[in-house]
């Protein structure tokens, strides 16, 4: 089959990596892709926010299945008009996909559910939302309601700093993003993110990871969108994913369903677990980056079929064959982020390094340049590798990250150090 992919980071050459794998693809182009994607599939440089753009291309080029990596093209609709026009895809459609463009949608639908997960109240002018803080003191977390590129959370240590967060977001530092904010009661604990397939009726789980946000080693610095992440997350064991299933996401799909926007596509559910209790801390509609790279690592060739059950609403008769492996990657990103940094500086060495089935770089900011590869965004590469247990795994991930020679570059070098520790 001819297959599409949509997006252009560590997640969409990971997608593509795995789908590759499986001889039921017989094409495979991405948009807009990477110079790491361009090394195994087509490139094109359509714009995949404009649905009408994307059902024209895949009219023009045969193709038979979808798959659509981040957030703004579900948030543009772009799975409900493919599916208008007749083409299979996977992701949930603009309404199913609210659960990540909207917190108090969310909330609201937990609620509904009987979903656990942190108190919360929704305010839209400033001066109430600082009275609310007052009284409720701090610690305590301040989010503007809609998509913000993953920086519109602030977790309050004191009340000064929520008052702040109130501050910017009414000033509009998030755009329309910022217009509706949600104080929610702070939830201690662990994070880990647990991935599950939805077809609108039966849920599949396919893996847990444990993502890395903050820049910097032992979790100081700035929050990112990952530094790195590990498969499977020893703290979501099968008794915590079997509750997290029954009293998390199978309701929230149920109540999903019953709004009469059923939930398609992969759920990536960020759990907080405390005293053997999970709960939800946010719902993202798509795979999470770099999570998405390890559970690829994970899964390999078989990620095509479970992605095709679950567009095809077979997955009551899909399964995951389990191998007992771990997986890691490290984020090697440009010195600055995710603040400011320099693009076009140039990576040596990725072509003397393995590409196997347990080793693998996955580009993210990428661009090949008179021969070169250069970073031409903030994460640039993921490295990638498994192994039988965590620690080999590791191991080989930063033995091969230490064998690419980009000066401008960083990574973290405590990856995994939770599961590890
Ligand atoms: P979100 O975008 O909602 O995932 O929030 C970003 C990060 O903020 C999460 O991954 C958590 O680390 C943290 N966070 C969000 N909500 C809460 C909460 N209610 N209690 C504690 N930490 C939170
Ligand atoms: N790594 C976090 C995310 O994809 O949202």
């Amino acid at each position: 089959m001819n297959i599409l992919i949509l997006g252009s980071g560590g997640r969409e050459h990971s997608l593509a990596w795995a789908v590759l794998q499986n001889p039921k693809c017989d094409r495979l182009i991405v948009a807009p892709g990477n110079a790491g994607i361009a090394q195994i599939a087509d490139c094109s440089s359509l714009d995949v926010e404009n649905p009408a753009a994307v059902c024209e291309f895949a009219a023009e080029n045969s193709i038979d299945f979808v798959i659509v990596g981040p957030e703004a093209p579900l948030a543009a609709g772009v799975v409900d008009m493919l599916r208008d026009a007749g083409f299979l895809a996977f992701g949930p459609t603009r309404d199913a996909a609210q659960l990540e463009a909207s917190k108090t949608f969310t909330k609201e639908v937990c609620d509904a559910a009987g979903a656990p997960t942190a108190a919360w109240a929704r305010f839209t002018d400033a001066a109430t939302a600082r009275a609310y803080i007052r009284e409720r003191g701090a610690p305590i977390v301040v989010k503007a309601d809609g998509l913000a590129a993953g920086k519109g959370v602030t977790v309050a240590m004191d009340v000064d700093a929520a008052l702040a967060a109130i501050d910017d977001m009414f000033s509009g530092a998030f755009g329309a993003a910022g217009a509706e904010v949600v104080i929610e009661e702070f939830m201690g604990g662990e994070e880990a993110s647990f991935f599950v397939l939805c077809d609108g009726e039966t849920c599949l789980p396919i893996g847990t990871a444990q993502d890395h946000k903050r820049a910097f080693d032992g979790d100081a610095g700035p929050n990112t969108g990952g530094m790195g992440a590990y498969s499977p997350a020893p703290i979501l064991t099968q008794a915590l994913q079997d509750k997290a299933m029954a009293e998390i996401i199978e309701p929230t799909m149920a109540e999903m369903a019953r709004r009469g926007a059923p939930y398609t596509g992969v759920l990536y559910a960020g759990l907080m677990i405390a005293d053997g209790q999970p709960r939800l801390v946010e719902y993202n509609a798509r795979f999470g980056d770099p999570e998405c790279q390890v559970l690829m690592m994970r899964l390999g060739g078989q990620a095509l079929d479970l992605m095709l059950a679950c567009a095809e609403g077979r997955l009551s008769d899909a399964q995951v064959n389990w191998a007992d492996d771990h997986a890691m990657t490290v984020v090697m990103a440009a010195r600055g982020y995710p603040g400011a940094y320099d693009k076009g500086s140039v990576i040596k060495g990725l072509g003397e390094l393995p590409e196997t089935s347990s080793e693998m770089v996955f580009h993210a900011g990428t661009t090949a340049k008179d021969g070169a590869i250069t970073a031409t965004g903030g994460r640039v590469l993921n490295v990638t590798a498994r192994g039988p247990d965590l620690q080999s795994a590791r191991d080989l991930a930063y033995s091969m990250a230490d064998r690419i020679d980009w000066p401008e570059g960083f990574f973290r070098k405590d990856i995994g150090w939770r599961a590890l520790e």
